[in-house]
């Protein structure tokens, strides 16, 4: 799939790295196809000498013979980035942008480009646990659509969206997502502590059931409401915890937590750089 062709990563962070080393690990590229760029030159020595992939300190260089030019930079980078690349990709090639908030339409507009894919990985995409929400204008062909396919899987799991709202939808479910199961899971190991458990005793206890309770989950046929009712009998433990849960307006917040976030992706994506608690509303 992605044989004979270059791929450039314009941004070799964190997530450029979890790409690199999902496509080299699976063997889906060889070191040789793939090309970093950043302004950073250990930076470049470490991915070089760790995966033997060519690096450039030069963003223009890096894309020029590129096939597939992925966007792995942070937002507040991206105006100058795409300034300085402007007019050196090809107009074949096919655009991978990861830039959270960052719309199609900026893109296409900042590199004077059609051919563009804008995704929304998460963080566990960084040990290939990851889902990716993406998306992709008209003028990305079939071959290339599965080259960002094989791309994004190589971060976990991916699933493709016809409308690019999806991807707003997608960042305040999936992509912020890991905020709130850690705030859950730290709200919890403080409980734990509470009730005079170790930190580490505590911490066990909770990532182990979290582990346990996402994998029996995935493995059942039964829907979580379900699952949840099996551990609630009458009058007991679960029984007690879940109506204080729901007493303090737990799923409640939970989902308007959820809207909020959504609009906020929205707004930012607008180019809306501030926002304050309750600014965005609510459902
Ligand atoms: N991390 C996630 O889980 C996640 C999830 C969803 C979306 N994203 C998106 O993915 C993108 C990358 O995130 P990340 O976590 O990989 O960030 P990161 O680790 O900070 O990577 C960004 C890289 O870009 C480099 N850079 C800075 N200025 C540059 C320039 N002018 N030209 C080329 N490279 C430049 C940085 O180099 P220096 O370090 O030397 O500044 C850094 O290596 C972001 O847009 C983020 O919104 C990330």
């Amino acid at each position: 799939m992605l044989r004979d062709i270059e791929v450039a990563f314009v941004g070799s962070g964190v997530m450029a790295e979890a790409m690199i080393g999902g496509l080299l690990n699976q063997k889906l590229i060889e070191p040789g196809q793939i090309v970093a760029s950043g302004p950073r030159a250990e930076r470049g020595q470490y991915l070089q000498e760790r995966y033997c992939v060519r690096v450039a300190t030069d963003n223009r260089e890096a894309v020029t013979n590129a096939g597939i030019v992925v966007l792995s930079v942070k937002p507040q980078v991206l105006r100058g980035v795409m300034h300085e690349i402007r007019g050196h990709i090809r107009s074949r090639v096919l655009v991978l942008s990861i830039v959270a908030g960052a719309r199609i339409q900026t893109i296409s507009n900042g590199l004077a480009h059609a051919g563009v894919v804008r995704a929304m990985p998460n963080t566990p995409a960084q040990i290939g646990e990851g889902i990716t929400v993406w998306t992709a204008t008209d003028e990305v062909s079939p071959e290339q659509r599965e080259q960002a396919r094989t791309i994004l899987g190589a971060l976990g799991q991916e699933i493709y969206v016809e409308d690019e709202d999806d991807l707003d939808k997608a960042t305040a479910l999936s992509g912020t997502g890991p905020a709130y199961v850690f705030l859950f899971m730290e709200a919890m190991i403080d409980a734990g502590v509470h009730l005079g458990f170790s930190r580490r005793v505590a911490q066990q206890l909770v990532i182990q059931t979290m582990r346990g309770s996402v994998e029996f989950a995935q493995r059942s046929t039964k829907h979580p409401a379900e699952l949840r009712n099996q551990v609630t009998s009458p009058g007991g433990t679960s029984a007690e915890a879940l109506y204080q849960m729901e007493k303090g307006g737990l799923r409640t917040v939970v989902s308007r937590s959820i809207w909020a976030a959504y609009q906020r992706s929205v707004a930012l994506g607008q180019g809306k750089k501030h926002g304050g608690p309750g600014e965005t509303g609510g459902q």
